[in-house]
């Protein structure tokens, strides 16, 4: 387990020796886990194939670390508090002990069905224990999870699966999210009819809604593993074998399978955990992500489990019954730690103060945010309704390429400046450069975020496709890792990230690609060329702004639209769907036929007196008739 930096000045001391000599810093950290075989060196890296490998030769389970072991020390500590969508049904207390059991008990039913190590497993599942119990017993056999956030369109799901290669499905029959009951088991019936490679499904009871089970494919859970043999040994892994892929979406083309491996992210999401929350012994700390995304993994499942802690896990949403629904969670358990995201912190701050004032909260000591930049004012009623100025608040700074947080205050640690992620964790070494690609030395400066050394747990390869890897993030500046980001290093040294530079808009923390949500608009029969820009809005950080060219049709703009968002919500899902859709008979173009998207982002924005230079377009007249329909 990793001991935490206690202090300002141990955090530059640690900060110093990590980029003296990394590999001996990380040595270090990775010496404080279970491996069954040493590793034989710690680090061989390049940025241009790029090939980065740490711990090389070790072999090792994740999940001794996490079950074994604190099974072992702390049988009875709660490792998850499970908190139902229902306030009024009872949760569920799970125990290292437990965890450790039922962790065992599905891995032998894994087994059982055929599934080897390095097959590739989708999770599409509510925030239900299963999924937890699902991701580790996956790690535990050697199996490659993929879990697909369970908002995600039948077609979007067949997309992941399809990519993956996928072997099996583990999913549920419903779930429950605030007053709705949702079909998940049909969704993926209907995924399932474009992939080829999924032989098993297995199917968690939650709704006891009725639900087609396909025979020879589909088992129940409760079923499979009343008749399991557990499997206790852990499979031997290597440190570079892949735990698990996850698909996020860039700036072209489909989502993408992030792929991390065993030994590094693991070192680095204990590591990051321990360092930045500063999670001490009986302590109770809560993440509100969704495992389905990364921070779901690095900071509910993994991080938090290796470091032994007791956490919240909780299914349904931050408005049912009320919205007050975290801060009576907070109270029920005694949280002491809350990691939150901007966009649900600005949705609470609009229900009123009285919301927050029927509760406590005095059990809380350390706040966090993630997933967007955290504007002021949120900031502010974070700090002084929740923490009740007296927690210190940690914006954490990471993507999901990333693995963990590499950017981010130590809470009580780091001196804190509202909107700023302030500095780096120890072994990482972020520098920022202009449009050409220079290095910014010094302070005061301001321009694109990059990484010039490799940390445990960066981003190995996207997953069937190097090729993409290497383009996406290590071809735009030769020898650096480049994050998409723009960002500020102020006079102090401290960074402040200022959004994407890429069209990858953020919407309430989850990222869409532009054109991916454009090519699902293009599905619509009557659409002919759509183009997507985020704007800035109050509660998602970043709306989207669709405008859409259709061709001549007797549909009214009405139901243009209404079709257009239901083709976005069957190849995607409901999250992406566009806040505006202005329908237009041209876009504004240049000689080259490229969109001038700077002109469509200052409409959105209302901007509409900015436009900027516009005589170098094809057809500057249409900037006048899209200025008059702005939405
Ligand atoms: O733009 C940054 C923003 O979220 C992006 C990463 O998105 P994703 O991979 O989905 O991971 C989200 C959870 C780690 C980044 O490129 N972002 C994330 N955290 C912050 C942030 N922007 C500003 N401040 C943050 N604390």
């Amino acid at each position: 387990m990793i001991k935490a930096i206690q202090s300002f000045d141990e955090y530059t001391r640690a900060y110093a020796a990590s980029i003296a000599d990394p590999e001996k810093y990380w040595d270090d950290q990775a010496a404080q886990f279970i491996w069954k075989k040493k590793w034989d060196k710690t680090l061989e890296w390049n940025f241009s194939d790029p090939d980065v490998k740490w711990f090389i030769g070790g072999k090792l389970n994740i999940t001794e670390n996490i079950l074994d072991r604190h099974a072992t020390k702390t049988p009875d500590k709660v490792a998850i508090h499970w908190e139902s969508n229902n306030p009024d049904e009872a949760g569920k207390d799970i125990t290292y002990k437990q965890l450790y059991e039922q962790v065992c008990v599905f891995a032998g039913v894994l087994k059982q069905k055929g599934i080897k190590k390095g097959d590739r497993v989708c999770i599409y599942m509510p925030m239900i224990p299963e999924l937890a119990i699902a991701v580790l017993a996956c790690a535990r056999i050697g199996a490659i999870h993929s879990v697909i956030f369970a908002g995600f369109s039948a077609s979007a799901v067949a997309d992941r699966v399809n990519d993956a290669k996928a072997v099996a499905v583990l999913t549920s029959d419903g779930s429950f999210r605030g007053t709705k009951s949702i079909a998940v088991k049909a969704l993926i019936d209907e995924a399932l009819q474009q992939c080829e490679t999924v032989k098993t499904v297995l199917v968690a009871k939650r709704t006891g809604d009725a639900v087609a089970m396909k025979d020879g494919r589909d088992y129940w859970w409760d079923e499979a593993i009343a008749g399991a043999t557990p499997v206790y040994e852990a499979e031997e892994m290597d440190s570079e074998d892949p735990l698990f892929i996850l698909y996020t979406s860039g700036s072209t083309g489909k989502p993408k399978g992030v792929v991390h491996t065993i030994g590094g992210y693991m070192v680095y999401t204990a590591f990051s955990f321990a360092n930045v929350f500063q999670y001490n012994e009986g302590d109770v700390y809560f993440c509100t992500a969704d495992i389905g995304w990364i921070t779901g993994h690095s900071y509910l499942v993994y991080g938090p489990l290796l470091q032994g802690a007791t956490q919240v896990m909780f299914e349904g949403i931050p408005t049912y019954p009320d919205a007050g629904r975290f801060w009576s969670i907070i109270d029920k358990y005694a949280v002491t730690h809350f990691y939150t995201a901007p966009t649900a912190i600005r949705s609470l701050m609009s229900f009123g103060d009285t919301m927050v004032e029927k509760y406590s909260l005095k059990s809380l000591k350390v706040l966090g945010s993630v997933g967007e930049p955290i504007n002021e004012e949120a900031w502010h009623w974070f700090n002084e309704h929740i923490g009740k100025k007296n927690c210190p608040i940690v914006d954490t700074w990471w993507q999901t390429e990333t693995g963990g947080i590499l950017i981010s205050p130590l809470a009580s640690i780091t001196p804190l400046v509202p909107s700023y992620a302030t500095l780096p964790l120890p072994g990482v070494q972020p520098v920022l450069v202009d449009a050409n690609g220079t290095v910014l030395e010094g302070n005061n400066v301001e321009g694109n975020l990059c990484m010039k050394f490799p940390w445990p747990s960066i981003i190995r390869t996207t997953y069937g496709d190097h090729e993409r890897c290497k383009q996406t993030y290590f071809s735009t500046y030769p020898n650096l890792y480049f994050t998409g980001d723009g960002c500020k290093r102020d006079e102090k040294g401290y960074y402040r990230i200022m959004g994407r530079v890429d069209d990858v808009i953020n919407v309430s923390g989850h990222r869409f690609g532009t054109a991916e949500i454009e090519s699902a608009i293009n599905e619509q029969a009557d659409v002919i060329e759509s183009a997507v820009v985020g704007y800035p809005h109050e509660v998602k950080g970043q709306g989207i702004y669709a405008y859409v060219i259709c061709d001549k049709t007797d549909k009214n703009e009405d139901q243009l639209r209404k079709e257009i968002l239901d083709s976005i919500v069957k190849l995607i899902g409901p999250i992406a769907k566009p806040d505006k859709i202005q329908i237009v008979t041209g876009l504004p173009k240049t000689r080259s036929g490229k969109i001038m998207r700077r002109i469509l982002r200052k409409v959105a924005e209302g901007d509409l007196n900015n436009l900027g230079d516009t005589s170098t377009l094809l057809d500057p007249e249409i900037v006048e008739e899209i200025k008059k329909g702005a939405l």
